[in-house]
């Protein structure tokens, strides 16, 4: 048993043997909580006559057949192993080929605990009346559903065909017909070629509305009309990336809303966008999220990261074309606010990190690939980015970008080849020789921290509330006289930090009584404020904690409460008990991490 040599979190030997193309056949089995059915892989020999192994992911898959067919018409059953399964890894299957074999087709089921996939109670959605399951792929998880060569260096067109109980629709990330009718059979067909962790399923009482010419939003019925307005930027969005940075090459782009607890802000998958309701804040402060997701369609959905290693040139460059459409769309203002929180949370992280983990190329080896997921190769990775505009100048960065996304359009890329590219079109024909020099790319790269020369955000805004946090905490100004009428929702979170960390219980009743936090109906502003209520010992607010935790699974916003209120022996104890009733209700993901922290 061999590991993919360029890609160590893969057993495939795509090297010998690649997958192009796959046919998906499932029952939904909600009972069951599994799905049942096969998948038809589509091969090519890399090497003529070598290869006659083909070595597959798979995680807690039942495998009950494996045959061969060198023309989809007759099949020949064919032995497989599977091999022992490794924590992280999963289990390698293998398959010995025939010579003429060009497909090979795997019927199998899934497990009821699949890390990939959450089956849902009909309590946890909004209507209460229906099941729901939905996918989650990246980064190694898409092994526990379907058996495959689970590495983002190979990419596959696909088809499905999604049988469901009536009454129920299927979406995919791939084409989509809101108009199919719900009679229990869906089917979908990707054409464009993507990486396994971008393949994505959901099932449940979906309604569907429209946002634009190729923009709409699928989600519960009861959520889709406040969903669709949230969103309704997104057309415009989608005409200022393309204006950016080139053509939209995934033909339409949805959205589906999730119910609460997807353990995710938004999942990127290709046409259609998964999404938390947690961004549904009534006035569109957190769609930010919408244009990061977007922003994917070009930097990570086309340009992908080869292996887990290069996680950062799918975040990195996804932030700054974020903060790029931002402006296009909500303007300065608004950026730099994003921005200038952003840089807080960043050095936040990297004075939590050990120094091996505060590096953008950063070593994954035996470990798993989640444990890359921080702030690290999405802000300093978005840093280096903005480092690189600033020096060569806007007009001349954007046409590098443009020129990028083209060249490497539908492949998967390593580190080495965005350095080398670099190299070639932004900073080979410049008459300044030392520019690689004064930019420190392997700095920034390889090495830990952030670099002297990484670019500074200012926020006059925000600026202004730091002195109004100032006026109030040093007693010279009551909180119902602070000027607050016109704060946004960052103003709102930085006011919130920028307050000292230790409060009185009169402090805290008196922000309550002027502003209303604990009842706050935005998610990230509550957030903040019960953080600072575990800190603070603040009582009046454990019940809107408890319903929080319970009713969210969106890992960023409970992980840090469940961190704070294990700092105390009362904190703990509130946390076990609060854990243990939320925890059947989390996502396999979220409740591994928050394991850690609560049932360590
Ligand atoms: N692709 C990520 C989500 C992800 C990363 C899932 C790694 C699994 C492993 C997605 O694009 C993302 O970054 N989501 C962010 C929101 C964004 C606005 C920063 C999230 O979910 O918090
Ligand atoms: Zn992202």
């Amino acid at each position: 048993m061999r590991e993919n040599p360029q890609d160590g979190h893969s057993f495939a030997n795509p090297d010998e043997v690649v997958v192009r193309h796959l046919d998906l056949d499932w029952d939904v089995r909600f009972d069951r909580r599994t799905l049942d059915g096969s998948a038809t892989l589509h091969v090519e020999r890399v090497v003529e006559g070598a290869g006659a192994a083909l070595r597959l992911d798979t995680r807690e898959l039942s495998i009950i057949a494996v045959e061969l067919s060198d023309d989809g018409a007759d099949w020949t059953q064919t032995p497989f192993t599977l091999g022992e399964a490794d924590p992280i890894l999963g289990a390698p299957l293998e398959v010995t080929l025939s010579e003429a074999a060009t497909q090979v087709r795997i019927a199998y089921t899934t497990s009821p605990g699949a890390s990939g996939v959450q089956w849902l109670e009909p309590v946890q959605t909004a209507g209460k009346m229906h099941p729901f399951m939905f996918t989650q792929s990246q980064a190694i998880h898409a092994r526990s559903w379907i058996p495959l060569q689970d590495t983002p260096g190979v990419r596959v067109t696909y088809r499905a065909t999604v049988r469901t109980p009536p009454a129920l629709r299927a979406v995919m990330s791939a084409a989509n017909d809101a108009e199919m009718p719900l009679d229990g059979e869906f089917r979908f067909e990707m054409r464009q070629p993507i990486p396994s962790y971008l393949i994505a399923l959901a099932v449940g009482d979906l309604a569907f509305r429209s946002m634009g010419a190729r923009t709409g939003v699928y989600a519960e019925p009861s959520v889709v009309e406040s969903a669709a307005a949230e969103f309704n930027d997104t057309e415009a969005m989608m005409a200022a990336t393309e204006r950016l940075y080139g053509p939209y090459r995934w033909e339409r782009y949805d959205l589906l809303v999730l119910p609460p607890s997807f353990p995710f802000g938004g999942m990127e998958n290709p046409r259609l966008t998964f999404a938390t309701p947690t961004v549904i804040a009534g006035d569109k402060s957190l769609v930010a999220l919408v244009a990061h997701e977007l922003a994917h369609s070009w930097s990570g959905n086309l340009v992908t990261n080869a292996t887990w290693r290069d996680f950062w040139l799918n975040e990195g460059v996804t932030v700054y074309l974020e903060r790029r459409i931002l402006e296009e769309v909500f303007g300065r203002t608004r950026v730099d606010m994003e921005a200038t929180l952003d840089r807080q949370a960043l050095d936040e992280e990297l004075a939590r990190l050990e120094p091996p983990d505060q590096i953008l190329h950063i070593d994954l080896k035996g470990r798993d690939p989640d444990d890359g997921m921080n702030q690290v190769p999405y802000l300093k990775g978005e840093l280096f980015l903005r480092l690189l505009e600033e020096t060569v100048g806007r007009t001349r960065f954007d046409t590098f970008l443009r020129g990028y996304f083209d060249h490497f359009a539908f492949r998967s890329i390593t580190t080495g080849d965005f350095v080398a590219y670099l190299n070639a079109h932004l900073l080979a024909d410049d008459a300044d020789a030392d520019l690689a020099e004064t930019l420190q790319i392997d700095a920034w790269l390889e090495q830990p921290g952030l670099p002297a020369n990484a670019p500074r955000s200012v926020s006059d805004a925000l600026t202004r509330v730091e002195q109004q946090a100032a006026r109030w905490a040093s007693g010279e100004t009551a909180a119902t006289v602070l000027e607050t009428s016109d704060w946004t929702t960052q103003e709102w979170l930085h006011f919130l930090k920028s307050v000292p960390e230790t409060l009185t219980a009169g402090q805290m009743a008196e922000f309550d009584e002027a502003f209303g936090f604990t009842e706050a109906g935005n998610s990230e502003v509550a957030h903040q404020w019960l953080l600072t209520a575990i800190r603070n010992h603040y009582e009046p607010a454990y019940l809107r904690l408890e319903t929080y935790l319970v009713g969210i699974g969106r890992r960023k916003l409970i992980k840090p409460l469940y961190d704070e209120l294990v700092k105390t022996p009362d904190g703990r104890a509130r946390a076990e008990a609060i854990y243990e009733r939320a925890r059947p209700g989390y996502h396999p993901i979220a409740v591994s991490s928050i394991d850690e922290v609560v049932r360590p």
